[in-house]
């Protein structure tokens, strides 16, 4: 066995990592006081229960690509790499633009990608995570040397203001990494995903499929909707996202302890402290803005980490753990040692 191939507990036959990341947010901030004067809620009870004070809202001309654009446009500046040099654009989005065409397509034109591939992905909030380890399967394998991954949601066109037991929880946002080669003993050294079909009901959508398509009899506007039952997806997110960032960190020979920094799925302040207590981690090793923005869905885990880097939260060396999980039931975990960037 070589070096790396021992430094690649995935068997990457190139180690793969995170050569830049950028996110974007749409301008307007809805916050619980504006949300408190067209639904049944208080500040109080929204930040006691989910930690949740603010959320950003598209305007009405803007559309889930829109946010992937910007946020891809700014991963690609941070990494030193140009559109045309991409080989791969992966856009994980449960608000696509539209069914047809993919949202990828939409970003390969903006940002002028004119060599690259794409497609979109989709399994709900766990997308940003398993199109990441989806694109570095491409760079591991030696097929593809720039791979761009983008998380991206309108959340907030899903929601039925009159329910107010979701509609409290998520906002609208976009996280992006440009992925290549890196040096033997850096980038992504482990992986974990699973689902649990049985779980599904408890998170949905249930128009606009070619179960209940858009024109069907019977449609009622709530069906067009996320509808979720709430204490029962807590419970699972609870159950989950310790045990997947272990599982990943397990894959690559690591222990919770050597975590530099934990970057979790930013749906709620409490699910996100129960894991910090499952991985027996201090609080200064677990990032979290779900104050600001509440769950940005496929956003959500792309934005933790690039403002965790804009705030110095990472360095080169680091070992950092990544979980997203979402309807499905899903999940999906990476563990990344930061840093190893080859010059080119
Ligand atoms: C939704 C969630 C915050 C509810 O918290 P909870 O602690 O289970 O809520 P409680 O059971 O304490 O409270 C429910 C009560 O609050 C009320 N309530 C619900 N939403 C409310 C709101 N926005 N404002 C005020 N009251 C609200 C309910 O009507 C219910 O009242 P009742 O007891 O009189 O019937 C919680 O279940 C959750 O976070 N689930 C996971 C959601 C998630 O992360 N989803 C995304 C996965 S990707």
């Amino acid at each position: 066995m070589t070096t790396e191939e021992l430094n690649s507990p995935q068997g990457y036959k190139t180690p793969v990592g995170i050569l830049g990341v950028g996110h974007f947010v749409p301008e307007e901030i809805v916050t619980n006081a504006d949300l408190t004067k067209f639904v049944d809620t208080s500040d109080e009870w929204i930040v006691s229960r989910t930690g949740i004070r603010a959320r950003r809202r598209a305007a009405p001309h803007q559309a889930t690509s829109d946010l992937a654009v910007e946020a891809g446009r700014r991963a690609l500046q941070a990494a030193g790499t140009r559109a045309e040099d991409l080989d791969l654009i992966i856009v994980a989005t449960m608000t696509p633009d539209c069914p047809m065409p993919a949202t990828s397509t939409m970003v390969q034109h903006q940002l002028g990608a004119t060599r690259a591939g794409g497609f979109d992905l989709n399994i709900a909030c766990s997308g940003f995570v398993y199109a990441l380890i989806t694109g570095a399967q491409f760079v591991a394998s030696g097929t593809f040397r720039r791979v761009l991954v983008i998380g991206a949601d309108c959340m907030t066109r899903l929601m039925n203001w009159k329910d107010r037991s979701t509609c409290v929880l998520f906002g609208d946002g976009a996280g992006a990494v440009v992925l290549g080669p890196v040096e033997p003993g850096y980038g992504i050294v482990g992986i974990h995903a699973g689902v649990n079909g049985a779980g599904g009901p408890s998170l949905t959508v249930n128009a606009g499929g070619s179960r209940m398509p858009s024109w069907s009899e019977g449609v009622d506007s709530s069906d067009y909707y996320l509808q979720m039952e709430g204490p029962e997806v807590f419970r699972f997110a609870v159950s989950v996202m310790g045990e997947a960032a272990i599982k990943a960190l397990e894959n690559g020979g690591f222990t919770p302890d050597q975590v530099s920094l934990f970057i979790p799925h930013q749906a709620n302040a409490r699910i996100i402290e129960a894991s910090r207590k499952r991985l027996n981690l201090p609080h200064e090793r677990v990032f979290s803005n779900v104050e600001h923005y509440g769950n940005t869905s496929c956003g959500s885990v792309p934005l933790a980490l690039s403002e965790a880097l804009e705030q110095g939260r990472i360095q080169d060396g680091d070992l950092i753990a990544l979980v997203g999980f979402g309807g499905g039931l899903s999940w999906a975990s990476a563990a990344i040692r930061w840093g190893g960037k080859k010059e080119s």
